[in-house]
């Protein structure tokens, strides 16, 4: 039904952009710098206050408009329309997706099944409105009746990098003496140091997880419960956990009443899900208004993308653009720096929204897939980065696309610290996009007063082939609103490559095998069965292991 009769790699437009990027691989960015100068202009799209500025890719008006194309031959319009409209477009779990329902201020009715999702939404809404701000005002105590102003949220995956990374990105508004912690690995170590930082009294754990039967997360939650029993006995519980989840049953079975249960449904995928319930602790950290604030800001990108035409669509662009690189210049990478250091867990967060979303090898229509999908995604704050990974960006042998996130405003303008900064985005992209060719470079070092030997010897090794990508992103000030703009942006741009590739980008069925294996594993190691039908790498490790364990 949501396949599609012709792969896309077969299509005409997909043979225009094979013979397109032939021609565009000649050509230099600088050159249609040189040539165009309203080439800034006619790339840069604003928002709100968001401005971004795609003029630094290797594209021209007919790649633009090649790649246009292309989404058209993928009907990325019709199925922007489907999510929309809560068509059930997660065909191998046959589920609606309504993350954007989670922010539909408007409230127009969305229907799955008939049923109008948005009245349960807003009822979410308002719990978590009512018990953030309890918290918050210390009407919601702990046991022995002591404000909770330790926040510990416990999930793993979309059910931590989501909510993580908002919380952080909106430090600067975290209520008075609130701190939050999150516990997501399973290595003793992340619940043992959170742990120790404690005082059970004024400590509220959030238990997140979609399904209720992640091990990390169960395990986990059992480890807090414990501590916080051993401390304040059994009937502190229901004043110290709350649960978020899918699954009310996995809820009550833990040993967390339902009543401290905040729901959310099988429409959210876990990685689309800080806009709900998983959101409790943004709630929390930042305020309800915040949590609105996102929500508004998610919503209004929601709407640009649902509204606005192909060629000015900010996620789609993105996404065009990100396929352009993927399949017709056999790039595998790229990179997102954000230039703020409250975005600093922003790449982690990508990491999942778009590998997990879009890291597939079987199509719409149940084949196997011959071209390349989901890049992989890496970054970091800059300027951080620059003095780690940048080397490979600017003088590596193959190019890694790059998207720089900015704010004109630091919340903490200190000194000129942010104009530095500012300059230092702003330097990175021209950079990469110009270069410095061997003629420069030696033009430069002979303005240093090198020998000709000296010149001769370093020119190479200071020359920058230039050409590299990037798109600019700039944002007034990083606050809520634009939190919200931001994140939305990525969902959708990752949605809109998933579509390019004619792939589910809601499902995530390539983590399970490891997870099998690893329940098999377990019993071998703690010695309880016999390690067998592994091959002799795996057997022979677990040997070892439990020799040194000894
Ligand atoms: O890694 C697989 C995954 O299912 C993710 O998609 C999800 O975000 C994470 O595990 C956690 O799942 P849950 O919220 O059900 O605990």
């Amino acid at each position: 039904m949501f396949g599609r009769s012709k792969e896309i790699n077969k299509s005409t437009a997909w043979k225009r952009l094979e013979s397109q990027a032939k021609k565009m691989r000649k050509i230099q960015m600088r050159d249609m710098f040189d040539k165009d100068p309203k080439r800034a202009e006619k790339y840069t799209l604003k928002l709100d206050n968001m401005v971004l500025d795609f003029s630094k890719n290797i594209i021209d008006d007919k790649t633009f408009e090649c790649l246009l194309k292309l989404a058209k031959q993928a009907k990325v319009k019709q199925k922007i329309e489907q999510m929309f409209a809560g068509d059930k477009i997660n065909i191998t779990e046959n589920r609606a997706v309504l993350h954007i329902a989670l922010r539909n201020k408007d409230n127009t009715p969305i229907y799955v099944d008939g049923k109008n999702v948005m009245p349960e939404i807003n009822n979410v809404l308002a719990k978590i409105k009512s018990f953030s701000e309890a918290v918050r005002l210390g009407k919601f105590k702990g046991h022995t009746g002591k404000k909770l102003t330790n926040i510990v949220n416990i999930g793993i995956g979309g059910s931590d990098l989501g909510p993580k990374m908002a919380v952080e990105a909106l430090r600067k508004y975290w209520g008075k003496g609130i701190n939050c912690y999150f516990i997501s690995n399973i290595d003793g170590t992340a619940c043992a140091e959170v742990l120790s930082k404690l005082d059970p009294e004024t400590t509220l754990f959030i238990v997140c997880s979609k399904t209720f039967t992640t091990i990390e997360t169960l395990t986990n939650a059992k480890t807090c419960r414990h501590w916080l029993v051993d401390a304040l006995g059994e009937p502190a519980v229901s004043k110290h956990f709350v649960a978020v989840s899918t699954n009310a049953k996995e809820v009550e079975k833990f040993g967390i009443d339902t009543e401290n249960m905040f729901e959310f449904w099988d429409f959210v995928g876990g990685r689309y899900s800080m806009w709900s319930a998983i959101g409790l602790i943004i709630a929390i950290a930042a305020g309800y208004d915040n949590f609105e604030k996102m929500l508004a800001g998610a919503n209004a990108m929601d709407k640009h993308f649902l509204n606005s035409e192909a060629d000015k669509n900010i996620p789609l662009i993105l996404a065009l653009i990100s396929v352009w690189y993927n399949n017709f210049f056999n790039v595998r990478n790229h990179a997102v720096v954000a230039y703020d250091q409250y975005l600093t867990y922003l790449p982690a967060y990508l990491q999942q929204l778009v590998m997990e979303s879009n890291g597939k090898f079987v199509n719409l229509d149940n084949k196997f897939i011959n071209y390349q999908t989901s890049p992989v995604i890496f970054g970091g704050a800059g300027t951080d980065v620059q003095h780690s990974f940048f080397q490979m960006i600017h003088q590596g042998t193959s190019f890694v696309p790059c998207d720089f996130i900015v704010p004109a405003i630091s919340h903490n303008e200190v000194g000129e610290h942010h104009e530095i900064l500012l300059a230092n985005v702003l330097a990175q992209s021209e950079a990469l996009m110009k270069g410095k060719t061997v003629a420069e470079a030696a033009s430069e070092l002979k303005s240093a007063g090198k020998s000709v030997d000296e010149i001769n010897r370093l020119k190479k090794y200071k020359s920058f082939k230039g050409n590299r990508p990037s798109n600019t992103i700039i944002f007034k000030k990083i606050d809520a609103y634009a939190l919200g703009m931001l994140v939305a942006m990525y969902e959708h741009k990752t949605f809109v490559e998933g579509v390019i590739w004619n792939i589910d980008s809601f499902d995530q069925m390539g983590v399970e095998l490891g997870k099998q294996m690893a329940l098999k594993i377990l019993p071998e190691l703690q010695g309880s069965r016999e390690s067998k039908d592994h091959d002799s790498s795996t057997k022979a490790l677990i040997k070892m292991i439990k020799k040194m364990r000894k």
